[in-house]
């Protein structure tokens, strides 16, 4: 049977969860909201506009803006949290992640990536990665965000492996829920939070060695 790799994106590869934080932080206030870390835990896997809607309903605002302000202040979201990536490279790569692409690449498992992130192939291209991966899912294909299974499903079928025979690595809760609903091995990757339900948790990827995953 074919083995194949679906990666979560932010906090799995790379840590932007703090960009992401430090853009809606800034947001949220121009809005009188203020959010904190423990709020932003419950963005995290969330796509943006679920995520404006979380801080929007947070501040008891979820009726004062139109759709189209909305996509707005989207945008202007976005737009910060793209400066913040400017200086992303190779070096801002979690630790442990390089090793096990080039691991998975000489026993030629294919991977694939299952971020709620619109900006996920072009952070991908400024850690150097791009290339480690047969498909990445576009989320504006998606019906439904994590943690629906959809996006992990897809994942799996575009590098043409059965959903159990598949493993998915993810730091978000809704993210293990995702991978477990679609049917696959979920490995959890927190220092911090503990992710229920994931088959494994470590704190980083140097924890892992394809050969054993193999194996398991
Ligand atoms: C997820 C992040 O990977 O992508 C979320 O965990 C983020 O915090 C979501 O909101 C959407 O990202 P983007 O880059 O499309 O705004
Ligand atoms: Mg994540």
């Amino acid at each position: 049977m074919k083995k194949g790799f679906v990666f979560d994106l932010d906090g799995v590869i790379t840590d932007t969860a703090k960009f992401h934080y430090i853009a809606w932080k800034e947001l949220a206030e121009s809005l009188g909201i203020t959010i904190d870390e423990v709020f932003n835990e419950s963005l995290k896997g969330i796509s943006r506009m679920d995520s404006l809607d979380k801080i929007l309903a947070y501040g008891q605002k979820e009726n004062d803006y139109s759709p189209a302000e909305k996509e707005a202040l989207a945008k202007q979201k976005n737009d910060e949290y793209v400066k913040l990536l400017a200086d992303l490279s190779a070096a801002d790569l979690l630790p442990g992640v390089h090793d096990f692409l080039m691991d998975a690449k000489a026993h030629q498992i294919p991977c694939a990536i299952a971020s709620a992130s619109k900006n996920a192939p072009m952070i991908l291209e400024k850690l150097g990665v791009l290339d480690f991966f047969g498909h990445i899912v576009d989320p504006e294909s998606l019906k439904k965000g994590k943690p629906d299974p959809e996006i992990f499903v897809k994942a799996a079928q575009s590098i043409a492996v059965a959903p159990e025979d598949a493993i998915g690595f993810e730091d978000a809760q809704a993210g293990i829920e995702g991978i477990k609903a679609a049917g696959m091995y979920a490995i959890g990757i927190s220092a911090t939070e503990t992710l229920a339900g994931a088959d494994l948790q470590v704190g980083s990827m140097t924890e892992l060695s394809v050969e054993q995953l193999i194996e398991r």
